[in-house]
Order: structure tokens, then C-alpha cells, then sequence
């Protein structure tokens, strides 16, 4: 059996051969290359070619043990095709095509020898200032917990080990910014930022990444609440945890370790078994053991859970990589075909006031304005991995494409450059959209402004751009929007005044046809907000399934839950996006009124496509525990179903809640459902209608060991 080698082999090792073994380093220095053969790296990463690949697993075959290398990279949308940033693919509601894009990917970056990932993000997070909400779901745990589960299965189909990142809390930062601390009350974790965790490790998840944070005041890196009561004693995780980026160091930072040796202890005793770039495993655990400051039983427990992870991984079965192959040969057609479709599926359409779109019969001529339709790198979004510009298909030329064979003449003027700093070249673009029967123009984020360290205090959309917008709108043209981006923006007088938006994320190498197919409307658009969108940074955080207030809002009176310079609801809520067509909800049901345990909540709802055009639509499952003992969330998605109608097509949906589901947790992780009613609501985004009650007849408490 794995156990039965993994035990043989630490049997064999040296101290410092085990300590190699929780040694993460990168090509560069620290790492000496001859480091790799003399057993002191376990694992590398942003190797992303197969000749470095070789060239490692050659060193560890001169090793004592040789014991196979884990090559580690950011695959997070891609390896060289490159598919929506996550958040964007998060709006497709659609967890076949998120299991498909990493599954690509995953194919593409283990052809040349990558056999780790570091991803998925399951970093919930609610507030868009912080700029690596694009690398994650949005701000729901259960959609959150379907699509990460997703991934890491995608991703293990494809050749990737899975290392879910960062445990945990890292997406609520304080004022959104990251590397910044993080208060979550303890319930509060249970219930909305560990689920989509524990689901990345129940499908299977290798390892985890801890996070930079700080939680509740200590370090997740140092921190044995997270990494040992929870990963390992509650959900009996077995794989392994690496720390991020010199995060063992940063322990220093935070003020919880005086030197580099404290450092290392701390996060070996809390459960970090791989030391990412920081070299101070190596440096210092030979001494804290031989000191007995680090029982040599720890080290075995982190050496074996990597090694574990290897065995499994089959690595040490597998044959050296051909250091000729490349990823020349990507993308394939079948890639890009993948890619278009999950493109397609993540487009938002935000407003589309008098039906200004798809493009309608007879245009004869389109302007397309703005920086970004014509910018393959930002198309690519954050985290390109080996993504090249020059495979990408940009909006511009997709429309060029789609136009052409509809007769349609197009025209282009950026309108000023990616960061939109000067309005210089906007009478050339005004001009340009003057002599044109539509204007589609394309603005929002560059991707410099989204991901890792890209905090933004100002969410309005970039530089001049509203500006821009506002003099495009004025020109009377009808008029639509493409905003690319890894967040909401906020967009000020833009909303009033271009009638159609339609959120493109970073639609990656097809975006430009993803976008052309919905914008002529081959395809209705179908994604689905996974975050709330605001109306004014102000706003932030800010979210659908929030507690209720003491004072529910009540227009005109001060006094209840308001802004008194902003409205208190959000420009989109969470779960919107619009169709070409239109769809009407029926009939809904409730199965059974009384539940017991091991019952399934279930609601039928009928779906009508009441339009001319063939549409996809996200049903969705919302619930309420109007009274508790505890303040309960006024809305919190359970269950969604994405279908296919014709136009004049009825569907019957149902939506399936186990009771077990609907309950919350306590501080110490116990998972209580009460006894008493529960409100359901049904429609095509967070604002759905209450179709009617349910009554739980019996409380039910599960420890938390035994809560799936
Ligand atoms: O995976 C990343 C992490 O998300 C941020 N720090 C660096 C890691 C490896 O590139």
C-alpha cells in the first residue's frame, strides 16, 4: 500500500533529507542546482517548460533517494490557452464548464511536465477593492463551495495536483487590502469562508496553501486553529500544506516570531509542511530538532503527508519528461473551442435599455472605441501562465471577423490609452463614432489594476473614462458598453447614460468571438453576477446574504438602514444578468412542508422562455431561517439548475436542498439545523420571489467531525 512505502522510504532518510523534502524553491537563487541532487528541494515551482523539467529530475536522479520533484505553478486559467479570469468563469453558474477549463489547462502545463497547481483560489471575498477577487468565486459560499469542488476535479482529470489557496480568510482583508488583517468570528468562518474549502478537499484537493493573513490576530501561517484542529482533526485532511510566498518568514512581520528559527518552528508546529521560498525550514529545523525544540515525530508527520502526496500523485512510477516537447502545439482547436464556449457563458448583461442589443439586421457600419478592444495581453487577465498575446483573438477582431460576414463595415479609435489618463485622442474617436450607425465601445480595468497587490481605493472606472463615455453618449449614437475587468466597477452617470452593458470579465484567448457571438446575438447572453455590484465604493463590503438589520431600510425615514448621500441597494445584485429573451417563472412548489432529518427541501418551479430567441437561464434557490437563535442571513443560495430553452419552451425545475444543508454553526464548530420554518424563493437572480415555507420538525446538532 502508499502508507506501507511512504513509511519504508522515511525509514531510509536523514534529518535533513526530510527537511529536504519540505523545501519549495524556484529556479532562481536561493536555489543552487545542485541543491536538487543532493536531496534538498521536495518541490519546485514556475518551472513552466519541459527542458527545466528535464533538466531537475536528471539532478534528483543523482540524488541518495531520488525522490521525485513536485513541479509547482499559478495555473489558475490556463496554462497556454487561457480562459476567463475565475470570478468571470464563476458567472457562468456552471460547474461542467469550470471542471473543463482547468481540466485544459491542466492537460496543457502537465504536457510539459507541471504536476502541481497552485489553485483553486477559495478565498471568499465580498468586498471588490480587494484585487485578487478575480483569481476566486465571488462572494457566495455555496457557489463558491460547487465550483472550487469543480476545479480541483478538472484540474486532477488534466495531471494537476490541486493546492486550494489560502487557508484561510485571506479575501477579507480589512479596507480590501491585501496582505492586510482580517477579523472573522469563528461561526462565522464555519459558515461562509471554510465550506469552499472543505469541498476542495473532499474532491480531493493534494494540498493547501496558507495564507499571509492574519486571523483574529494570528497569522494563518502560524496558525493551529486552522491547519490542525480544523484541515486535519475536523475533516481529516492527509494531504500536506505549503505556506505562500516566504510566508514563514513574514511571521516576523506580523510580530509573532523574534528570528527566522522561531519562524520556522511556529509553522511547523501549526501544521505548514512546505516552507514556499523562504529556505528557513532548511536552515533552522536540523537545529530546533536537535535542540528538541521540534519533536523529529512533526517532521515525520509533514514528511509523509509529501510523500503521501507523491505515491498518489504516481510520481514516482512515471518516466522522465521528453525535454523536446513544448506547448507549441497548444492551442489546439479543441482548447479554443473549450475556451470560446466557457467564454460565452460568463458574459453578464448588465441593462440592455430599449433592446439596443444584440446588433440588429440592416447596421451597416459599428465603431468600436476604446483601448482595451484591441489589447491581448489584458485580455488574457492576471496569472497568464505561459499565455501568449498573439493567440488571442481580441474583442476587436471578433467583431471584425462576425461583422464581415454580415456585411458590416467597422471602424476603431482607442480613445485614449489603457490607463486612460488624457482625453487627447477623443475628438478623433467621437468623430469615428459619429460616422457610424452603433458604437460599441470597450473601457474598464487593464489588467495591471487587478490581482495580487492591485487594492484599489477608487472602484469608478479607470482615469477619464467616464468622461469619454458621457461625450460618446452625448454624440446620440446608440450605444454599448464592453467592460473588461476583474471586479465591479462603479460607473457613476454611465448607467444612466449608455443604455446596454455587458460585462466581459478577462474573456482570455477566444474572448473576441465569445464576445462577437453574444453581442450579434448568435448566442443569448447567460452569465449570472457572482458578486454584488455597487453603486459607489462607499458601498463596500457589500453583499446579497447579509444579516438582517434592527431597522430594515424604509425610504424617507432616516432612521432605518440607509446612506444618506447613496442608495442603500446595489446598482446589480448578486445573481442578475440578462437574456435576450425573457424568461417567467410559475407554479412554484414546495414538495413537502414538513421536514425531518435526512429530508430533501424540494421546490418545483416552471420556466417559460417567453421571447423569440433561444436562451440559457440560471434558476436559482435561495432560503431564509426567519427566526433562530441566532440572527440568520435574509437570503442564502442553496441549489441552481442552468437550462436551455427554446423560445415558447416550458421547463419544470427542481431544486433539492438536503435538511442537513440548512442549518448554521457554532463557534465551536458544532452544526446546528433548528427546529422551526424556512422561507423559500425562486427566480433568475437574488431577488427571486418566496414561493413558501417549510417547517424543520426536529432540531439536529452534528459535531463537526461528522458534518459533510
Ligand atoms: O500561488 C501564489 C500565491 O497565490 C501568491 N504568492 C505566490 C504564490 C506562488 O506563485
Amino acid at each position: 500500500t502508499i502508507e506501507h512505502r511512504v513509511d519504508e522510504l522515511l525509514g531510509q532518510m536523514t534529518l535533513e533529507e526530510k527537511i529536504g523534502q519540505m523545501n519549495l524553491v524556484s529556479h532562481g537563487p536561493p536555489l543552487r542546482w545542485e541543491d536538487l541532487s543532493e536531496g534538498r528541494a521536495g518541490a519546485v515551482l514556475n518551472f513552466n517548460n519541459a527542458a527545466d523539467v528535464a533538466r531537475a529530475q536528471a539532478l534528483v536522479q543523482q540524488s541518495r533517494l531520488k525522490i521525485p520533484l513536485l513541479f509547482g505553478l499559478d495555473v489558475l486559467h490556463g496554462f497556454r490557452t487561457q480562459f476567463p479570469l475565475p470570478l468571470g468563469e464563476a458567472a457562468a453558474f456552471n460547474p461542467r464548464l469550470s471542471a473543463l477549463a482547468a481540466e485544459t489547462a491542466a492537460k496543457e502545463a502537465s504536457h510539459v511536465g507541471v504536476n502541481w497547481t497552485f489553485a483553486p483560489m477559495a478565498d471568499l471575498s465580498r468586498d471588490s477593492r480587494w484585487g485578487r477577487i478575480v483569481e476566486g468565486f465571488g462572494e457566495d459560499p455555496y457557489l463558491g463551495s460547487v465550483l472550487t469542488a469543480a476545479r480541483v476535479e478538472g484540474f486532477r482529470k488534466g495531471g494537476l495536483a490541486a493546492a486550494a489557496k489560502h487557508f484561510a480568510g485571506y479575501g477579507a482583508p480589512q479596507g480590501g487590502r491585501d496582505y492586510d488583517t482580517t477579523y472573522i468570528p469563528r461561526a462565522e468562518m464555519y459558515d461562509t469562508y471554510l465550506p469552499p474549502f472543505r469541498a476542495a478537499v473532499e474532491a480531493g484537493s493534494a494540498s493547501l496553501m496558507a495564507a499571509f493573513n492574519a486571523l483574529n490576530g494570528e497569522p494563518s501561517t502560524a496558525n493551529a486553529w486552522l491547519l490542525t484542529d480544523v484541515l486535519r482533526g475536523q475533516w481529516g485532511f492527509d494531504g500536506f500544506v505549503t505556506s505562500d510566498w516566504v510566508g514563514i518568514g513574514e511571521l516576523i512581520n506580523h510580530g509573532v516570531a523574534a528570528d527566522g528559527a522561531e519562524a520556522a518552528r511556529k509553522a511547523v508546529l501549526a501544521g505548514v509542511d512546505m516552507d514556499m521560498m523562504g529556505q528557513l525550514y532548511i536552515e533552522h529545523l536540523p537545529e530546533e530538532v536537535r535542540a528538541g525544540r521540534v519533536p523529529e515525530s512533526v517532521i515525520d508527520e509533514s514528511v509523509r503527508r509529501i510523500l503521501r502526496t507523491k505515491f498518489r500523485l504516481g510520481l514516482f512510477d512515471r518516466p522522465a519528461i521528453d525535454p523536446t516537447r513544448t506547448d507549441a502545439e497548444f492551442p489546439s482547436k479543441e482548447a479554443r473551442r473549450a475556451a470560446r464556449e466557457v467564454a460565452r457563458e460568463t458574459l453578464v448583461l448588465l441593462q440592455n435599455k430599449g433592446d439596443l442589443l444584440p446588433v440588429k439586421p440592416g447596421t451597416r457600419s459599428i465603431a468600436v472605441i476604446g483601448p482595451l478592444a484591441d489589447a491581448p495581453q489584458d485580455q488574457m487577465g492576471p496569472h497568464a501562465a505561459r499565455g501568449h498575446k498573439e493567440d488571442t483573438v481580441t474583442i476587436l477582431q471578433g467583431i471584425r471577423q462576425r461583422a464581415r460576414s454580415a456585411g458590416i463595415a467597422v471602424t476603431h479609435a482607442p480613445a485614449c490609452d489603457l490607463m486612460c489618463r488624457s482625453t487627447e485622442q477623443l475628438p478623433a474617436a467621437l468623430e469615428t463614432a459619429k460616422r457610424a450607425d452603433l458604437v460599441i465601445a470597450v473601457f474598464g480595468e487593464p489588467q495591471e489594476l487587478s490581482g495580487e497587490a492591485a487594492s484599489r481605493a477608487h472602484l469608478e472606472l479607470n482615469g477619464k473614462q467616464i468622461e469619454i463615455l458621457e461625450a460618446l453618449a452625448a454624440t446620440g449614437k446608440p450605444t454599448a458598453l464592453v467592460i473588461m475587468g476583474g471586479r465591479p466597477q462603479v460607473l457613476g452617470p454611465v448607467a444612466e447614460r449608455i443604455p446596454s452593458i455587458l460585462m466581459a470579465w478577462y474573456p482570455g484567448t477566444e474572448g473576441g468571438n465569445a464576445v462577437a457571438d453574444v453581442l450579434f446575438g448568435d448566442v443569448s447572453p447567460s452569465g449570472k453576477l457572482p458578486l454584488t455590484w455597487p453603486r459607489a465604493t462607499g458601498q463596500l463590503p457589500m453583499y446579497y446574504n447579509r444579516l438582517p438589520s434592527s431597522r430594515p431600510t424604509i425610504p424617507d425615514n432616516r432612521f432605518t438602514l440607509q446612506y444618506i448621500d447613496e442608495e442603500i441597494t446595489p446598482l446589480y445584485p448578486f445573481g442578475w444578468g440578462l437574456s435576450y429573451t425573457q424568461f417567467a417563472y410559475s407554479d412554484a412548489t414546495i414538495a413537502r412542508q414538513r421536514l425531518d432529518a435526512g429530508d430533501v427541501l424540494e421546490v418545483s418551479v416552471s420556466v417559460t422562455n417567453k421571447g423569440s430567441k433561444a436562451g440559457q437561464e440560471v434558476v436559482q434557490l435561495y432560503t431564509r431561517d426567519p427566526v433562530a437563535s441566532r440572527s440568520r442571513p435574509l437570503r442564502e443560495l442553496k441549489a441552481f439548475e442552468k437550462i436551455s430553452l427554446k423560445p415558447g419552451e416550458t421547463k419544470r425545475v427542481t431544486l433539492r436542498v438536503p435538511v442537513e444543508a440548512l442549518g448554521f454553526h457554532l463557534s465551536d464548530g458544532t452544526y446546528v439545523v433548528e427546529a422551526g420554518a424556512i422561507q423559500a424563493f425562486v427566480g433568475g437572480s437574488s431577488l427571486a420571489e418566496a414561493v413558501g415555507e417549510a417547517e424543520i420538525l426536529n432540531t439536529i446538532r452534528m459535531p463537526p467531525q461528522e458534518r459533510r
